[in-house]
């Protein structure tokens, strides 16, 4: 049931507020403030040297921002591969460290395969799913589930700032048992985490502005997105939605490569997303726009009030998104450029909840 949307992927757009204060619910006691995780651990993460992620497509992403969260809240060396490379590339893996795989099916053939390499080696398995009778899920040592519900639309959504909601709880938690953070910033953390839904809302307000703007990105043969930090992996999200549902070729980079190639691209036609909240990377990406508009480039700026005052070049369009803190950001900036893609797509007249070639769950490799 779509409710009254037009589409599955426009209804579990706008569910993402109250999916991830389901989520999140479950992972945090409210009143103190702090990470409590829904299972027991198998491991202590004091005994972890190093934690190795592995998944595919959109949940590859959601892993790429915990490896940011991970070293940062907890000082906790993190490698992640796709899944495909992982399981074929015969990396050296220490017995009693963790693997951790990322899927919303949990049927994903390739995600599957390297949990079961994994295993063999010797590694704990912990599975960030949302179907908690899927094959990952019955195959981990430990599940911590997303309570996302039912994911219809094949373009994933609301799966994805679920798991980046367990996954934050995660590296809070590690952060917190390898003593890397003290109980005051923990609380802060967390309560940037419980204000997220809030944000949200409030970004979801921002709709028809997105829609507009999407009317035009639809002329476009080529896209690119840019981003810094925990906002490069949305920028890689970013234009994984654009490709899957309106068909247009887009491609996510880290801000700083765009002089190593890219830039050659750039001119009035080819259009530049860049998500930059203001943060500790925030002027860096600012001279990579620079760079853009200088040669005659659109840019589509999603940013917040501090970002819009500072971001005053010429040929940007800025989408203002709330003020909130650094560690959170990549949750509430998924949902502009997951409607920009969606809006897109509409302009365009695609079939949105079936795109061609696609299925929900790949079980082959
Ligand atoms: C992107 C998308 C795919 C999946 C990928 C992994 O919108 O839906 O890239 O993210 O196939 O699927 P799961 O999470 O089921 O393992």
């Amino acid at each position: 049931d779509k409710g009254n949307h037009r589409h599955f992927m426009a209804k579990e757009i706008h569910e993402q507020p109250e999916v991830v204060a389901h989520t999140l619910s479950h992972y945090i006691d409210m009143a103190k403030e702090s990470v409590v995780l829904p299972g027991e651990l198998p491991f202590e993460w004091n005994k972890i040297e190093r934690v190795s992620i592995s998944a595919c497509g959109t949940a590859y992403y959601a892993g790429l921002v915990a490896k940011y969260w991970f070293e940062r809240y907890a000082r906790l060396p993190v490698e992640i591969d796709v899944a495909s490379e992982f399981r074929y590339r015969e990396a050296p893996l220490r017995k009693g460290d963790l693997a951790l795989f990322v899927s919303q099916s949990g049927e994903t053939a390739d995600t599957l395969a390297s949990l079961r390499y994994a295993k063999e080696q010797g590694l704990h398995v912990l599975s960030v799913v949302n179907v908690q009778t899927s094959t990952i899920a019955r195959e981990s040592d430990v599940i911590m589930p997303t309570l996302a519900g039912p994911e219809i639309g094949v373009a994933s959504t609301k799966a994805f700032t679920c798991q980046l909601s367990v996954l934050a709880c995660l590296a809070i938690a590690a952060g917190r048992a390898r003593g890397a953070i003290s109980d005051a910033e923990e609380r802060k953390l967390v309560r940037a985490l419980i204000e997220v839904p809030r944000h949200m809302n409030e970004t979801l307000t921002l709709e028809g502005d997105i829609e507009a703007l999407a009317r035009d990105l639809g002329k476009s043969s080529d896209v690119l997105y840019l981003g810094r930090g925990t906002s490069y992996p949305l920028a890689l999200e970013g234009a994984l939605k654009l490709k899957e549902i309106s068909y247009i070729h887009a491609e996510g980079y880290a801000a700083g490569e765009l002089k190593h190639g890219p830039i050659a691209l750039i001119d009035e036609t080819m259009p530049v997303i860049v998500t930059a909240p203001y943060d500790s990377v925030f002027e860096k990406t600012v001279s990579n726009m620079q760079e853009v508009a200088a040669r005659g480039g659109r840019i589509i700026l999603l940013t917040d009030s501090k970002g819009a005052a500072e971001a005053t070049m010429p040929g940007v369009t800025i989408i203002t998104l709330p003020d909130m803190p650094s560690s959170v950001t990549p949750l509430v900036y998924a949902l502009p450029v997951q409607l920009l893609a969606y809006y897109t797509a509409v302009a365009l007249g695609t079939d949105i909840d079936q795109p061609r070639n696609l299925a929900k769950s790949v079980t082959v490799e």
